[in-house]
């Protein structure tokens, strides 16, 4: 993915649709439509700060049936990557910005008998442009919906009057949860599960699936993590031949781009695989936070995920 793919857009409206969060309407400068997209998909927002450029993933929340613009929901993440309180602070009606072009790491299987989404919180996002895609009555489905009150229930007008009974909400506030046991073990044979929001909810819902006996191929999650700070590192680009400062706020990626060298990428939250890049020498420690390679690849130590892994070491060479 590089820079020159991607789409200029103008804020159209913003609206603060629950304490946390802000609702973004986003629309092509030139007036075109927008590039076609499918529930599920996300885009990477490029937002210029006076002294670093944060690209951050959002899932679409509009209908893909509607490409006139362009909407996304983002949390205002105490522990940020940076571009979501930019984009709560700086950014207002009018603001350009630029976006790549969507990607769907979380769609939904065509082939489903029946299909059950859970959303913990912001996890609501991706199932909203979804929800637009099960309208076509091809297959049942359910939404379960999670979130801590109902001042904090973001979009629930919108679900409330488009998906009437088919959305049940759980409220912590109420001491309302999730029975994901009877949730999960009273499904048709055939259905398909999905799951975004926080990750204790996504591990719930997966531990319950596999104990119950639903095969992998049936259950979807997606959670992009953000970039973890930690201690500051050097790095050297073996092909490049450039030594780079990793600092505590930036990710390793981050860096690596601000030295005007290129890495592939898709989702920078860790999940898609795109920015797997060769260690070719570490005399310390990976510190591996991505959800794409397995435990024993971790352990190998011969690759790491530059958009979200550090390393905590005095030399560590990569093959970029
Ligand atoms: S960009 Fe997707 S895992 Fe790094």
């Amino acid at each position: 993915m590089s820079q020159a793919q991607t789409l200029a857009v103008e804020v159209i409206a913003i609206e603060q649709v629950t304490p946390l969060i802000k609702h973004f309407t986003l629309s092509a400068v030139d007036g075109a439509e927008l590039p076609a997209f499918s529930g599920g998909s996300h885009i990477i927002v490029v937002l210029r700060g006076a002294t670093r450029i944060y690209r951050n993933p959002y899932s679409l929340l509009s209908s893909p049936h509607s490409l006139g613009s362009y909407e996304i929901g983002v949390r205002r993440m105490e522990e940020s990557r940076g571009g979501s309180h930019f984009l709560h602070d700086q950014v207002t009606v009018g603001s350009r910005l630029e976006i790549a072009h969507p990607v769907n790491l979380f769609p939904l299987a065509k082939t489903a008998r029946k299909q059950v989404l859970i959303a913990g919180g912001i996890g609501i996002t991706p199932f909203l442009a979804q929800l637009e895609d099960l309208h076509d009555g091809t297959a049942p489905y359910e939404l379960h919906y999670s979130v801590r009150s109902p001042e904090h229930a973001a979009f629930l007008p919108r679900l409330r009057e488009r998906e009437g009974d088919r959305v049940r909400l759980y409220f912590d506030s109420e001491s309302q949860a999730i029975d994901f046991d009877g949730l999960l073990a009273n499904q048709p044979l055939g259905t398909h599960v999905y799951v975004c929001g926080p990750a204790g909810l996504i591990n719930r819902v997966m531990t319950t699936a596999q104990r119950l006996g639903w095969p992998d191929s049936h259950l979807h999650s997606e959670q992009f993590t953000a970039p973890p700070t930690g201690d500051a590192f050097e790095v050297v680009l073996a092909r490049a031949k450039l030594t780079v400062q990793v600092a505590p706020d930036r990710s390793l990626l981050e860096s690596i781009e601000a030295a005007g060298v290129e890495v592939p990428y898709l989702c920078r939250g860790g999940v898609c695989g795109f920015c797997q890049t060769r260690v070719l020498e570490v005399d310390g420690e990976l510190l591996h936070n991505d959800h794409f390679l397995s435990d024993a690849e971790k352990t190998k130590g011969k690759s790491i995920m530059p958009c979200v892994s550090r390393a905590r070491c005095k030399n560590l060479v990569l093959d970029l």
